[in-house]
């Protein structure tokens, strides 16, 4: 629990810099940003706090050892020597992934079973049983980072992407990723004291996640498994401790008004809005509508230095042939929207379709580029005044 070590936090493509401003506000250092992770360093606890609090991460990787390696061989005895027994319980179960760039290696499978038989013949050799191990990601995780000579074998103490937050029960077409709506919101200029609107809801994951954020509600809190609680180490009294402070704080801010509104014209996304909603505990904060989204309502907007108020938008992009053409209309009406009932507000449309976001006909403040799924996405920023712009 108590040795500092090099932690490696992954994430979508092209929000590790906002993972960094999230790492560095726990307090944390930030050592590097990459493409697809931030690095910092801590212990354990710190591991835990990670897998907590962060929003925008998929997993927090703890590193064991480094160490050079040239070939399969090689790989096996190092990871045979590794004290294995002080961190898998003998009754327990681990699977290990991998990121692997070596010419000796053709499929990861083959480094994963390395380092598999490796842990396996190490309890044997002792115990005379060992763990079980297998594909599932729900107990202990290793992960192995090979690229040329170099290796690195980690703790993967998520196990399941932390985007899972566990309270999307139900989803309609196309939702996106919990940690993307997230990413999408922390780089905007709303402030969680500002009213949020969200039209096109859909399964209702960008609404909710302005809800966790004002009321200030770990995403981590409403999840109840993780890699790191399968490992010898876990102290449950501790992880109870931790989550017991947050949900203190948490409730300092139960007073969070009601001023995010969420819509849609499909019942069922609707429906799965609210379950999802209940699910995360933040219903109460949000307004929803069944409607066209040009009747959402929009709240007033209040006088205050923090931030601003905010709509976001994440219409259809029209992936099928032939939806494109009747959502140059809806994207030309989103415009029309902005313009007559934003005023005050910055408006924000997620897409992945660069020629019907132009139908949208207003003057950009700013554009972001970020990935949905495999889709290379915009989120397009307007700031909206009375009048035409
Ligand atoms: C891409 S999905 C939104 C997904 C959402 N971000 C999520 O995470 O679940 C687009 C949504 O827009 C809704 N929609 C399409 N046209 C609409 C309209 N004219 N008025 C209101 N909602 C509309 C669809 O029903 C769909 O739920």
């Amino acid at each position: 629990m108590s040795y500092t070590r090099k932690i490696v936090v992954t994430c979508a493509p092209l929000i590790s810099s906002i993972l960094a401003q999230e790492v560095e506000a726990l307090g944390m250092p930030v050592k590097s940003i990459n493409r697809l992770d931030v690095e910092t360093e801590g212990t354990l606890l710190d591991a835990m706090k990670l897998n907590l609090q962060l929003r925008t991460a998929h997993r927090v990787l703890y590193q064991l050892q480094t160490f050079s390696v040239n070939q399969p061989d090689e790989l096996y005895q190092t990871i045979y020597d590794y004290p294995w027994e002080n961190q898998i319980p003998l009754d327990g179960y681990f699977s290990v992934q991998s990121y692997v760039n070596h010419p000796s290696i053709t499929d990861n499978r083959f480094a994963n079973l390395k380092v598999k038989d490796a842990i396996a013949d190490r309890f044997m050799k002792q115990f005379g049983r060992r763990p079980d191990s297998g594909p599932k990601s729900e107990q202990a995780v290793l992960f192995l980072y090979w690229t040329e000579q170099e290796a690195a074998i980690y703790l993967d103490t998520s196990g399941e992407s932390l985007s899972k937050r566990g309270y999307r029960e139900v989803t309609v077409a196309a939702p996106m990723q919990e940690s993307l709506a997230a990413a999408l919101l922390l780089s905007t200029n709303w402030h969680p004291s500002q009213p949020l609107v969200n039209p096109m809801c859909g399964s209702g994951t960008i609404a909710i996640e302005a809800a966790l954020m004002q009321q200030r509600t770990p995403p981590g809190l409403l999840r109840g498994n993780y890699s790191f609680m399968h490992l010898k180490s876990y102290q449950s009294g501790i992880w109870r401790r931790l989550r017991q402070d947050l949900k203190l704080d948490q409730q300092s801010r139960r007073d969070a008004q009601r001023n995010i509104v969420a819509t849609d014209n499909n019942p069922d996304a609707i429906d799965a809005a609210k379950k999802n909603a209940r699910a995360a505990g933040v219903s109460h904060l949000i307004q929803f509508q069944l409607s066209d989204f040009s009747e959402t309502p929009i709240p007033d907007t209040t006088n205050s230095s923090a931030g601003k108020p905010a709509i976001v938008i994440n219409p259809p992009y029209g992936a099928r042939l032939g939806e494109e053409r009747k959502l140059e209309l809806l994207y030309a009406r989103i415009g029309d929207f902005f313009k007559q009932q934003g005023a005050g507000y910055y408006g924000y449309v997620f897409t992945a379709n660069k020629a019907l976001a132009k139908k949208i006909a207003l003057k950009t403040s700013k554009k972001q580029e970020f990935v949905n799924g495999k889709l290379p996405s915009q989120l397009l920023e307007y700031e909206l005044y009375t009048g035409s712009k």
